[in-house]
């Protein structure tokens, strides 16, 4: 019952979450100093992105990503960002990240947190001015705090997750995040430098009518994963794909449709991240109803095994998500 802790639109985060967490009464305000940590850092974040025309962070850094990507300069300065506001927050002993080989570990030995996180979702997207993200995901260490963070704090399945979210900069920037509480949607006003409510208690339909997926690997995906890309076809869906994974999440949890990122020839496990993609986006849509899974397996339920694992991903409204698994499981 997320009514009873309705709060009215126009609530700022702050205050959000500080009244969050006084229905918890044990609560000792940790989580919430981290989201605020986080807010502060996605709103300097934005500050560099609204401006990257005009100033040389656009473009390519000249580097390549464990992911074996070309890091953008963006992604760069997003990851410093993010890092350098969870170090000085102090709530989290270590961090992994899409940008970074190994773990990191902030030096707050004390923290009983840890963060995984895409500071910057869609990156290729960056040069042209079209939405871009940053996603995260919070686990509670499982390692007795007084020394560093462990490889075991970092790799929890999705169902550990406390609290997850991600912050869409695009025509208006938003953040958007679940304590295990229902889903809340935040939209910054940055002449006054904060976050309002602006979506209180997000549901997503439990159908609807738009897919989401890269039709270019078409040649390589599964009998099941064409079938039901067919299926949507035939249903006269509308195609929708944006190429910046929050940005085509956060349009169809909030309007209904499925995104899928199969297994291609080019990459056979998916390309999505398990642990800093697809889980938190598996937290937020199941606190709004929806629905996420690798096709055969609920994406929360996999134990990962490396921090930059990969997982094929379906995730949205739960009808279609079930339509896409029942494909699938014609493949076996
Ligand atoms: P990132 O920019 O964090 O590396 O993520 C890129 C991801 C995701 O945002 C997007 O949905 C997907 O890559 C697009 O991949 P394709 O270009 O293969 O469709
Ligand atoms: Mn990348
Ligand atoms: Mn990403
Ligand atoms: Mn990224």
């Amino acid at each position: 019952d997320h009514n009873k802790l309705a709060l009215p639109v126009g609530t700022t985060l702050d205050r959000f979450i500080m009244r969050k967490q006084e229905d918890f009464p044990y609560a000792t305000g940790e989580l919430s100093q981290l989201l605020r940590d986080i807010a502060l850092a996605a709103k300097i974040v934005n500050r560099e992105i609204n401006r990257s025309g005009l100033i040389d962070i656009a473009g390519a850094y000249g580097s390549q990503n464990v992911q074996g990507e070309d890091q953008q300069k963006l992604d760069v300065i997003a990851n410093i960002r993010f890092i350098r506001a969870l170090r000085n927050g102090g709530e989290v002993c270590t961090i992994i990240s899409e940008e970074d080989d190994e773990m990191i570990q902030t030096g707050n030995n004390q923290g009983k947190y840890v963060v995984a996180i895409d500071p910057l979702d869609g990156s290729s997207n960056i040069d042209v001015n079209v939405s871009i993200g940053t996603i995260f995901s919070i686990y509670r260490r499982v390692s007795p705090t007084g020394r560093e963070g462990t490889a075991a704090d970092c790799l929890q399945p999705g169902t550990h997750q406390v609290a997850a979210g991600y912050v869409i900069y695009g025509s208006s920037t938003m953040l958007v995040y679940t304590t295990g509480n229902g889903v809340n949607g935040f939209t910054y006003e940055h002449s006054l430098g904060e976050f309002f409510l602006s979506h209180p208690d997000i549901i997503t339909p439990k159908t609807g009518n738009i897919y989401s997926i890269n039709e270019g690997s078409s040649d390589s995906f599964s009998p099941g994963v064409a079938a039901f890309v067919q299926h949507c076809k035939d249903q006269q869906f509308s195609a929708r794909y944006i190429g910046s994974l929050v940005a085509d999440f956060h349009r169809n949890l909030l309007k209904g449709g499925i995104y899928v990122y199969p297994a291609t020839a080019k990459n056979k496990s998916g390309k999505l991240r398990l642990m800093y993609e697809c889980n938190p986006l598996a937290f937020i849509v199941e606190q709004a109803g929806g629905k996420s899974s690798n096709g055969t397996r609920r994406t929360m339920e996999i134990e990962p095994k490396i921090p930059h694992e990969r997982c094929p991903f379906f995730i949205g409204s739960k009808e279609l998500v079930e339509k896409a698994e029942s494909f699938i499981a014609t493949d076996t």
